[in-house]
């Protein structure tokens, strides 16, 4: 696609700013702040008027077709200010490039590269009062792309609207970076190849809800999804890639058409193989991680996306039978790859890859 780099954003700023939360208040994605990015596409005319306008609700009409055939996308990433007053997104271009990715799964247009950069930007730049200062604290941004035709037959729609909205947030999981308890299911499936799974879609989330609480209710924090032909291999944990140590191999399942092509994943895999590990991108069986569990080799697992970094398991529950992990505390190269991403994104340790990047907004710190 050609580059609009260059295509104008225009900025409406509200007449009534909202109140801003304590950083000590911060949960995860629940208060949002005083502007959106909006773009429309429209079959024929394409993407066109990229602007960033005051918060506030998107009126629909009940038949709007997101609303009855899930044809939506989003990704979701985070700015963070450094000491120096900085604010810095981390891997702002692989979150662009996957949400056009996940545009392509579900039949919406693609957009411009450059442009949905430059809509994380320009969203953060008009809202970086909202950056919160305390360190563990982050903007959460969340890119999200709608189907707007109104009309109930099946169809990719001819007309579509991409916001992009913001929210200040805290750790994701109330525990913070403490291990969590995780129930492998063997009864739900979350994807199959051929189908949505490697996509950042609706449907995905919608189709994790009951086996979810199924192992809520058994006393589990997540579930870790196995493969939906056998249910044998494991796939992902929540919403979460999953990794593991097995002896001195680190693992984790290929991106073979089913997970998530996770930005957090991508990173921590390459600082551990910068730092020399041993990493198999491979099929690992729930069998295998039992029996690594059993004889003493299972040394730490983890789960990794952008919302929680990475969230350490202390309990894998499977047919009745539980693991604990690392004796329930955080293990040393699960506390090592945290402290050095979140080190890197809040700019505080050197950035050899390029991951972040510096939002133009003014240095308050
Ligand atoms: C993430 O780990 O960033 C996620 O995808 C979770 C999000 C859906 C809340």
């Amino acid at each position: 696609m050609t580059s609009q780099n260059e295509t104008p954003i225009s900025v409406t700023r509200t007449q009534r700013p909202g109140p801003r939360p304590d950083d000590a208040t911060l949960a995860f994605g629940k208060v949002f702040t005083d502007h959106m990015f909006l773009m429309d596409y429209e079959e024929g005319k394409g993407w066109h008027d990229p602007r960033v306008v005051p918060y506030e609700p998107l009126v629909m009409d009940p038949a709007t077709s997101v609303l009855h055939y899930g044809q939506a996308v989003f990704d979701g990433l985070k700015a963070f200010r450094g000491k120096d007053g900085q604010i810095r997104l981390f891997r702002a271009q692989r979150h662009a490039e996957r949400l056009n990715k996940s545009c392509r799964a579900l039949c919406i247009p693609e957009m411009d590269v450059d442009l949905i950069r430059r809509s994380f930007e320009a969203i953060v730049a008009a809202d970086h009062e909202w950056v919160p200062r305390t360190r563990g604290t982050s903007l959460y941004i969340r890119p999200t792309v709608i189907a707007r035709d109104v009309m109930l037959g099946v169809h990719p729609a001819h007309r579509y609207t991409y916001f992009v909205i913001c929210s200040p947030v805290g750790a994701y999981y109330k525990e913070g970076v403490k291990p969590v308890r995780i129930l492998a299911t063997d009864t739900h499936v979350r994807a199959v190849q051929g189908g949505l799974g490697e996509a950042k879609t609706a449907a995905n989330y919608a189709a994790s809800l009951s086996a979810q609480q199924e192992a809520e209710r058994a006393g589990y924090t997540q579930v870790l999804w196995l493969d939906g032909v056998e249910r044998k291999y494991i796939d992902e944990v929540g919403t979460m890639n999953i990794m593991m140590q097995i002896g001195e191999e680190v693992i984790t399942p290929p991106l073979a058409g089913t997970i998530l092509d996770g930005v957090t994943r991508n990173s921590i895999l390459q600082l551990l193989r910068d730092w020399g590990h041993t990493v198999s991108e491979r099929r690992v069986s729930i069998d295998e991680v039992m029996q690594a569990g059993r004889d003493g080799t299972l040394r730490e697992m983890w789960g990794t996306g952008t919302a929680a970094v990475v969230s350490p398991v202390g309990e894998l529950g499977y047919k009745g039978e539980k693991i604990s992990i690392g004796n329930g505390h955080t293990g040393i190269l699960t506390q090592k790859l945290y402290d050095s991403i979140v080190g890197i994104q809040y700019g505080e340790a050197a950035d050899p890859h390029g991951w972040t990047s510096v939002v133009k907004a003014p240095v308050t710190a």
